[in-house]
């Protein structure tokens, strides 16, 4: 008898512990904002309700991950459980040296400090906040290069994460001796969570090599990644998602990784690499800011739920359920006649605030201007990615970003779907009215990452 499947993708999970919310009334959140300085980032959580602002250390881990928390073993060095993390990084990501750290920018830091420098380029898809920052620290230029239709919001079209590779080309052409590696971030998060196809992949890695350049995988949601190549991309159908991740693997030279997003962990990350002489350069910088090498920044309990995370992640009812929860919320709004990044991506519904808010200029922040609304009219926390996140050059000058999006971003196990609806219910409500909203100004802001602590005062 056929297995009839159902129309209904349901958590595939029971719910073993509970953390309970505290409802906020409206007067109470608008107050909070106003404290806040209208930075999402200084709300106390405790008076946010469904906190969408990252997806990352936020997810609930598994019963096996909390038994893995009790076997963890501290032991300074030669730990067991640095064994256990590392065999199920290499499982995945075969690489010679793997280098755990706390969290991902601390990989990035490491990395670029051994390759950045002045004068140096290194190009990606589209660099993260935290990389790009990490990369400009060192003096050296990060450079994006998103496919043009990874850069139109409305456009649905498939694996839109992808990287230029011509345009990689070019760089390299004009450039070459200035490159250290080349990155791909996948999925592109800065670029609406979208996917990158292992045909995108290999005609980087072909570039590379032309170029003699090694290939870093950015590789926080590899996961969903490679869920969006099994069910996208012709041919991989019927290819397990461990086998899909390890041909993504096989076509680069090292990754830089946060445990806190597909590996399903509260903390944590790593730095894989082949080259002997770039991981001693790097294991040397390890001991100078995150400690002894098989333990890295993290504690053995840490290691052991991030080898049990890794296991759980590339579960195929896992992923299916993970990416249909995101694209529901996604359809809802579309179909409320919100604008959003199309087609939906694995960990995050990204609005487009610039088209939503079209009276505002980028420069009054539209992302930033939203995402306060969210929060004042249901306590939905959401993250600006746009020209607050990435508007402020290194020499001061201020620029709109390609795109100002508001992202709604899903913990992973943690809402469930009639949270969901919540949220679709306070979105389209601020959807109604985002015609009135007011644009936002900097009042005070830091050099550098300036999203996470600047001020904001409305304009009315
Ligand atoms: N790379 C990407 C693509 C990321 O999304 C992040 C973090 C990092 C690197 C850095 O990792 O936080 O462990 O140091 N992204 C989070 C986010 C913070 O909200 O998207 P980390």
């Amino acid at each position: 008898m056929a297995d009839e499947p159902f129309q209904t993708i349901i958590e595939p999970f029971r719910i073993h512990s509970v953390e309970p919310m505290r409802l906020t009334t409206q007067a109470e959140r608008v107050a909070a904002l106003t404290a806040a300085g209208y930075n999402l980032f200084e709300l106390r959580a405790e008076d946010v309700l469904i906190d969408l602002l990252t997806d990352s250390g936020t997810g609930a881990m598994s019963a096996e991950q909390w038994a893995g928390v009790q076997r963890g073993n501290e032991a300074y060095a030669g730990s067991p459980s640095f064994e256990r993390f590392r065999d199920a990084v290499t499982g995945l990501f075969p690489f010679r040296h793997v280098l755990p750290t706390h969290q991902g920018r601390a990989a990035e830091k490491i990395l670029f400090t051994v390759t950045g420098g002045p004068g140096r380029v290194i190009p990606n898809n589209t660099h993260f906040d935290t990389t790009r920052a990490n990369i400009e620290f060192t003096g050296a230029q990060a450079v994006d290069l998103p496919i043009p239709e990874g850069l139109q919001p409305a456009l649905r079209y498939p694996f839109k994460g992808n990287m230029d590779v011509a345009g990689l080309d070019r760089l390299l052409a004009e450039r070459a001796g200035h490159v250290p590696l080349v990155m791909l971030t996948v999925t592109n998060n800065s670029g609406g969570g979208q996917p990158v196809s292992l045909a995108n992949i290999r005609a980087v890695r072909e570039v590379c090599d032309r170029y003699g350049k090694p290939l870093f995988l950015d590789a926080c949601r590899f996961a969903e990644n490679a869920w969006f190549i099994k069910t996208g991309e012709p041919g991989y159908a019927d290819v397990p998602v461990a086998g899909i991740v390890r041909q993504m693997a096989a076509l680069a030279d090292g990754m830089t990784m946060s445990a806190k997003k597909d590996p399903l962990a509260n903390i944590g990350g790593w730095l894989a690499l082949n080259d002997d002489s770039m991981a001693g350069q790097c294991r040397n910088l390890e001991i100078l800011t995150e400690g002894f090498p098989t333990y890295g920044g993290l504690a053995g309990r840490d290691l052991e739920a991030i080898a049990q995370g890794l296991s759980e992640c590339i579960d195929d009812d896992y992923l299916r359920y993970r990416v249909r929860s995101i694209a529901y919320l996604g359809e809802a709004l579309e179909s409320a006649g919100v604008p959003v990044v199309v087609p939906f991506g694995g960990h995050a519904v990204f609005i487009d605030a610039r088209a939503l808010l079209a009276h505002l200029d980028p420069l009054q922040y539209p992302g930033q201007a939203l995402a306060c609304a969210l929060y004042a009219e249901g306590g939905v926390r959401a993250c600006e990615i746009g020209t607050v996140m990435f508007g402020l050059r290194p020499d001061g000058t201020e620029v709109p970003a390609a795109m100002d999006l508001v992202r709604l971003a899903i913990p992973r196990r943690t809402y469930t779907q009639s949270h969901l609806d919540y949220v679709i219910e306070a979105v389209t409500r601020v959807a109604s009215r985002a015609a009135r909203l007011p644009g936002l100004r900097i009042v005070s802001q830091p050099r550098q990452l300036r999203h996470f602590t600047a001020r904001f005062a409305p304009l009315h």
